[in-house]
């Protein structure tokens, strides 16, 4: 804890602390001015512009969501919600769990998911707009972080990558490492995240790295679920007061919206404005200060000594209703408390009726309508392109190296498998029986060996969460990462294929000539970027890793049955497997390939039942092979690769169009299950009142 000490000197029980840690003050206090004099040259320019920006005030409205249960109809999450969040203040939206605080943040943040249906007005300063990359950030619920890097790599690449080229390289370190000591993980920079599999971080330092990556750009709007879950009250009373006094350093006045659930009293201090839920509906909107006294001029008084927020939350947590009914029984009377059921429904209407909601309301249609100059300025945004496929790449390959299921685990399995190969094949001459075995060989390699690049799929999978997240953020582009996640991945399948690939083709006695050697290392390559090319596509369709191992091994069975090496090319059945599979299948190309490479060229010994004394290879293809021979190898290489760029180039279009089209597809369950004349997604709709009961 001593890492936190050194911004304690402005609360007022720090001068209770033991001594020994005023020397611990005195050296981080000593970084931090190192930091923001090292910083005020960068920041003073970017302080000018930014005090010139506008601020971003948040409006909603007769907010309605609802999502979609399959064939149990409809359940309405949010019911009528009308609120605000403006420049210089904390909103905080408090509630039992499962009470709509995430869905309200998602509908704020416009990320709602494609099953839910929303209703009502939400106007970024005053208009109808989306929250430009850069002014606002989101920390959700859950971290998605690359668990095989440390802290300071994790914070230091995201800073590369978010924040804009005209800052330098060092700018942009120590903005990383200024936000670190800001959050107080100075102590735990250079211990690796961790996840599943091995121990890193504790939760509560995750939730600060996250938050650490979104305020990096220091937002000017910023949302954050739960940002304190998992903190212990000190740590979330100093996370709560440095975002908020983050306004502060460099005087952008920012808005902040964050739900929490079990604040200290003295983090309660903070909240400017409070929102109470329950049940989707509102309990309170207004003033934090005055919560207890709105809750006790309604007859729930906060009994002395205890926590504000506690008392709020308790009284209006109906989870527990039937337990408590049985204790009352037990105990005879309960000191008159009403079950939580009976105190939401008096708060609801209480509320209502009360001038705190007409002050909102009224609130609200002055901020709707005062006259900010219309769109939030782009920011000069992202890094360049080519800076963060560079970053990218960079991250990517210290995962892959980190990772031991990514590509190590493999590599050992790889290297077992070539030894079992070439010890069972071991010397093949040119004997008649000799035809068959080289045959069989080269189709176990082209088969198995990269059927089996699928175990790194779980690592793709996680890579791509965290990739989904940060696209939702805007982070970086989709481009941008497949061109980092391929040029990462060369490397290590080339490590792949060369080594585990050399020792299956020497000892067995394939054709010894260093071309065919590197011809037959080439489509292997080939093969393993097109095994990982498609689970790409299949992790971009299927929701799990679990699902997506299954669809992959289903696709590539398929593939390597009409190949052409179980069943004989000319035998497939002509519809379907034929035309188009056999042609689909990228291990067709393999095989012909790697046996063109190997059989062009040799002489086989003539079977007893021949008249002739030897075959020659080309024989052997035509006729028991029946590859196509009238092209040569190179072509089937050619092939190969082409595949590699077409299966990559699927997959960005897949990622790129479910981007645009969850939305449409969102407004077509809508469009299906509401009647005509109820509005549709967000719509400015006064009237709308009469016609939200149909929702519920
Ligand atoms: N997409 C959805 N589909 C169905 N139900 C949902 C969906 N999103 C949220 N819910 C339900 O809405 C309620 C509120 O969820 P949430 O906003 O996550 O609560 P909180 O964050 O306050 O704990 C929960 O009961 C949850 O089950
Ligand atoms: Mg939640």
């Amino acid at each position: 804890m001593a890492s936190l000490h050194h911004h304690t000197a402005s609360v007022p029980y720090s001068e209770a602390k033991p001594d020994n840690s005023s020397s611990v003050v005195e050296i981080h206090h000593h970084h931090d001015d190192e930091a923001i004099t090292n910083n005020t040259s960068a920041a003073v320019a970017q302080m000018e512009a930014s005090r010139k920006s506008n601020p971003i005030i948040l409006t909603w409205k007769d907010l309605w969501v609802s999502a979609s249960m399959g064939k149990r109809g409809t359940k309405a999450i949010l019911q009528g919600l009308t609120g605000y969040a403006k420049p210089g203040q904390l909103l905080a939206i408090m509630g039992p769990s499962g009470c709509g605080k995430s869905t309200l943040l998602d509908t704020l943040a416009g990320r709602l998911g494609s099953n839910t249906r929303q209703r009502g007005e939400i106007l970024v300063n005053g208009h109808k707009q989306s929250l430009t990359y850069g002014s606002s950030a989101y920390v959700t619920q859950d971290d998605t972080l690359m668990t095989s890097l440390t802290v300071r790599e994790a914070v230091h690449y995201s800073a590369q990558l978010q924040l804009p080229d005209s800052m330098s390289k060092a700018e942009k370190k120590e903005r990383a490492e200024f936000t670190i000591r800001e959050m107080g993980l100075q102590d735990a920079m250079d211990t690796r995240i961790g996840g599943w599999g091995c121990k890193g971080i504790s939760g509560g330092q995750k939730r600060r790295v996250s938050i650490c990556i979104e305020i990096l750009t220091r937002p000017k709007l910023l949302f954050l679920d739960e940002p304190t879950s998992g903190l212990d009250s000190a740590a979330s009373y100093y996370v709560r007061k440095r975002i908020k006094s983050l306004d502060e350093k460099d005087g952008v006045q920012r808005s902040i919206i964050a739900s929490i659930h079990q604040p200290s009293a003295e983090v309660f201090q903070f909240f400017d404005n409070l929102c109470l839920l329950s049940d989707g509906k509102t309990v309170y909107f207004g003033p934090a200060s005055s919560a207890i006294q709105f809750f006790a001029s309604n007859g729930f008084p906060c009994p002395a000594l205890q926590n504000p927020s506690d008392h709020l939350l308790k009284t209006i947590n109906k989870d527990f209703d039937q337990e408590m009914e049985m204790e009352v029984g037990l105990e005879g009377t309960n000191g008159g408390s009403l079950p939580a059921e009976a105190a939401i429904g008096i708060l609801v209407n209480s509320y209502k009726s009360s001038e705190l909601n007409q002050q909102v309301q009224n609130e609200v249609a002055t901020l709707s309508k005062k006259e900010i100059s219309s769109s939030i300025e782009k920011k000069s945004g992202h890094a360049s392109f080519l800076r963060q496929c560079i970053v990218l790449t960079k991250r990517s390959s210290v995962n892959m190296s980190r990772d031991l299921g990514y590509y190590w685990l493999r590599f050992a399995i790889y290297i077992t498998l070539a030894i079992s190969l070439a010890t069972v094949f071991y010397r093949l001459d040119t004997t008649y029986a000799s035809m068959k075995d080289r045959g069989s060989l080269l189709s176990f390699i082209s088969t198995f060996i990269t059927f089996m690049s699928i175990g790194g799929f779980p690592s793709f999978v996680e890579d791509m969460k965290v990739f989904e997240r940060k696209r939702l953020n805007g982070h970086y582009g989709v481009t941008a990462f497949v061109m980092g996640n391929t040029l990462s991945a060369i490397p290590f399948v080339l490590l792949l294929s060369f080594i585990p690939g050399a020792i299956t083709y020497f000892p067995p006695g394939l054709r010894s000539r260093y071309d065919h050697f590197l011809y037959f290392i080439c489509v292997l390559f080939s093969c393993l970027m097109l095994v990982e090319s498609l689970m790409m596509i299949v992790a971009s369709l299927v929701p799990n890793y679990l699902m997506g191992i299954i669809t992959g091994a289903g696709i590539q069975g398929i593939f390597i049955l009409v190949a052409g090496y179980f069943k004989l090319p000319n035998k497939i059945p002509k519809p379907f497997w034929r035309y188009p599979m056999h042609y689909l299948a990228f291990h067709t190309y393999a095989f012909q390939g790697m046996f063109k490479n190997e059989y062009e060229g040799l002489k086989f010994d003539g079977g007893l039942l021949s008249e002739k004394k030897y075959i020659t290879g080309e024989e052997i293809l035509r006729d028991t092979w029946q590859t196509d021979m009238s092209y040569s190898k190179w072509v089937d290489l050619g092939i190969l690769v082409g595949m590699i760029v077409v299966y990559r180039v699927t997959f960005l279009v897949i990622i790129k169009t479910t981007e645009k089209v969850k939305p449409i597809v969102g407004s077509f369950n809508l469009l299906l299950s509401s009647s005509p004349n109820q509005t549709i997604h967000v719509v400015e709709n006064p009237n709308a009142t009469p016609l939200h009961v149909e929702l519920v």
